[in-house]
């Protein structure tokens, strides 16, 4: 079987990601920082080092500025939530995910925030002159997606910053695509606000995610999502205002925690930049194979050194649902078919309403894999035209 569904999740795990979710299940398995005991301390120095694997994969100054929550979703609304206020204007991309595009049009239709959504090109890239563009007297915040989850698109992060210290607004940067596929460090892309998940390219499991504050965002003005036990001054009625308790109550996912650190720590060891490598060339492969197939429509920029590690197609004459369907049954493929949770993207592309087939690889996927894929997609493509 093949497994290029990655985009979604990532799958199989590295070996020691699932020892370590059966390690502390098994050995570890309390609360932590709710007793004074020894496996409530152990679980407590687990998520402690699971900070600190991120911040160092983030560049991320101080680990208690990483707020773990289920996913990178929880972890945008509560930056989009937790900071916009009555007569903010903010700006996004047409390439977004509807966990970015979903909790900012409802603060639109509240008449909270002032939307603009800043159009990119059919091939899914950003203009950052359209984005500095759009700023305006009310800017309060910039919200991007480092990479497209649909082509894979990588969005000019790095300037985006630039323009987001200038113009003295906040950038919030959904990294749900490229945490732990492309290299990130928070101060040198000036990203104030980091969104990312714990279960695609970052090894863990899923119900793990969260969101990194940088410097400039003061925790003053950064509204909880939820209050409750924290473990912490449990003496007081009024949640704790300090880091990371006022944004973390409730029992985490310390078992996916655990699975977390274990796959950062994997990530850590290999190197971004050689997984990068990796992914650039197999994803090179899959471009090259699949824009040589008539009958196959490819999207997004055709340059694997401009995106990331998925790509989306459509085969003449066939719906995309039927390809998915005969890439699983007769040839074991597993991809990821419609419109991807991103209905603006597929209409920048020009594939609303159908969709397109995507192919996500990860880190642990072959070249011989890729051209397996690329061999079934030219069978389908003749079998049907
Ligand atoms: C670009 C992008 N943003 C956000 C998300 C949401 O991630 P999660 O479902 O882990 O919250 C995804 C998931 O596919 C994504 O691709």
């Amino acid at each position: 079987m093949i497994y290029f569904d990655n985009a979604a999740t990532s799958w199989p795990k590295p070996a020691r990601v699932v020892e370590a979710l059966s390690h502390f299940i098994t050995e570890v398995g309390a609360n932590p920082g709710r007793s004074a005991h020894r496996l409530s301390i152990e679980a407590g120095r687990t998520i402690y080092e699971t900070r600190e694997a991120l911040a160092q994969l983030f560049n991320v100054g101080d680990p208690l500025r990483i707020l773990f929550g289920l996913n990178a979703t929880e972890a945008l609304n509560l930056a989009l939530c937790g900071i916009l206020r009555r007569g903010d204007h903010v700006i996004t991309s047409s390439m977004e995910h509807n966990s970015v595009m979903r909790p900012l049009r409802a603060l639109e239709a509240q008449g909270v925030i002032e939307l603009d959504v800043v159009r990119c090109s059919s091939e899914g890239f950003l203009d950052p002159t359209d984005l500095e563009a759009a700023i305006g007297p009310h800017s309060r915040m910039i919200v991007l997606n480092h990479a497209s989850n649909v082509v894979g698109s990588l969005l000019p992060v790095a300037e985006a910053g630039a323009i987001a210290r200038k113009h003295d607004v906040l950038l919030l940067v959904d990294a749900a695509q490229t945490a732990g596929a492309y290299p990130l460090d928070m101060k040198a892309m000036q990203i104030d606000l980091l969104a990312f998940t714990g279960h695609k390219a970052l090894f863990g499991p899923q119900g793990t995610g969260g969101l990194c504050l940088g410097e400039r965002v003061v925790v003053d003005d950064l509204r909880p999502l939820k209050r409750g036990g924290t473990g912490s001054r449990s003496e007081q009625e009024e949640q704790p205002d300090f880091l990371p308790d006022k944004y973390e109550s409730g029992t985490p996912n310390t078992v996916g925690l655990a699975g977390l650190r274990a796959g950062v720590e994997f990530l850590l060891e290999q190197g971004v930049e050689a997984i990068r490598a990796h992914e650039v060339e197999l994803t090179g492969r899959l471009i090259a194979g699949l824009l040589d197939i008539p009958g196959v429509t490819l999207y997004g920029g055709h340059d694997a050194e401009m995106q990331v590690a998925s790509v989306s197609f459509n085969v003449e004459g066939i719906a995309p649902s039927k390809v998915a369907a005969l890439l699983d049954e007769r040839y074991e493929i597993m991809s990821r078919v419609g419109l991807h949770c991103a209905p603006a993207a597929h209409r920048t592309i020009g594939t609303f309403p159908v969709g397109a087939v995507r192919f996500g690889l990860s880190y642990l996927n072959t070249v011989e894999e890729v051209e397996a894929a690329s061999r079934a997609a030219r069978e389908i493509a003749r079998s049907e035209s």
